[in-house]
């Protein structure tokens, strides 16, 4: 294994780097053209649930650095592709981009006015919440927002659209599949094989 070495990092961040450099998902979403590993979790979880289609309008939450907006809007050629998150991303053919922190109505507000007044086929929210180290601070933090997702999904989903959504193991967790089973037909929870073993990430379905 190839380990990193820099006096002025921290710990946590020499281990990050050590980990990314021996992770052969990261050497193939480079040379796939892929911005992060992090496709790989969407391609096996569309392909069990063909969730990406063309001529679809599909909002893609928390897209930054870009690699499942680089995705779907391959395959989405003819609807609309619109990502969103609180870091700017670098422009991707055939898809909007909106900078903002999507907690805030207004730039919930400002996400729909893309779509003309349209509603969304397809919600996607990669979102996760930046670290404190604290797992079941951790856990609440992300599944709160996960939780606003749902509502924005309820609000701007068409008759029979679906959503995917991060969800973390632990606190609140609870409170989103409270959420689900009394707001949609169908519902399950994916851990792709793409999502690290030591994380408490899954992927949570719901269809309207
Ligand atoms: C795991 S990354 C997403 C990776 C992305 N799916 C991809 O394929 O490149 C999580 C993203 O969520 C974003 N994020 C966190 N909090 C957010 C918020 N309140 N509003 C919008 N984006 C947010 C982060 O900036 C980060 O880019």
């Amino acid at each position: 294994m190839k380990k990193f070495k820099n006096k002025k990092l921290s710990h946590s961040s020499k281990l990050w780097i050590t980990r990314q450099n021996n992770d052969p998902l990261v050497e193939l979403a480079k040379k796939q053209n892929y911005r992060s590993r992090a496709v790989f979790k969407l391609i096996e979880i569309d392909k069990k649930l063909k969730l990406i289609k063309n001529n679809l309008n599909i909002v893609d939450l928390g897209s930054a650095p870009g690699s499942w907006s680089q995705y779907s809007s391959k395959i989405n050629k003819n609807g609309i592709n619109l990502a969103l998150d609180i870091l700017p991303m670098k422009s991707i053919s055939n898809c909007k981009f909106l900078n903002g922190d999507f907690t805030n109505e207004i730039t919930q507000f400002e996400l729909m006015k893309i779509l003309n007044g349209g509603k969304a086929d397809l919600v996607l929210s990669d979102i996760a919440e930046n670290s404190t180290g604290n797992k079941n601070l951790d856990s609440m933090r992300s599944n709160l927002i996960s939780l606003t997702v749902l509502e924005f999904a309820l609000k701007n989903l068409k008759k029979n659209g679906k959503i995917l959504i991060k969800t973390f193991s632990g606190v609140g967790q609870q409170d989103l599949v409270q959420k689900v089973k009394t707001s949609f037909q169908k519902h399950l929870f994916i851990k792709p094989s793409a999502s690290r073993k030591d994380s408490k990430e899954l992927y949570l379905y719901c269809e309207l």
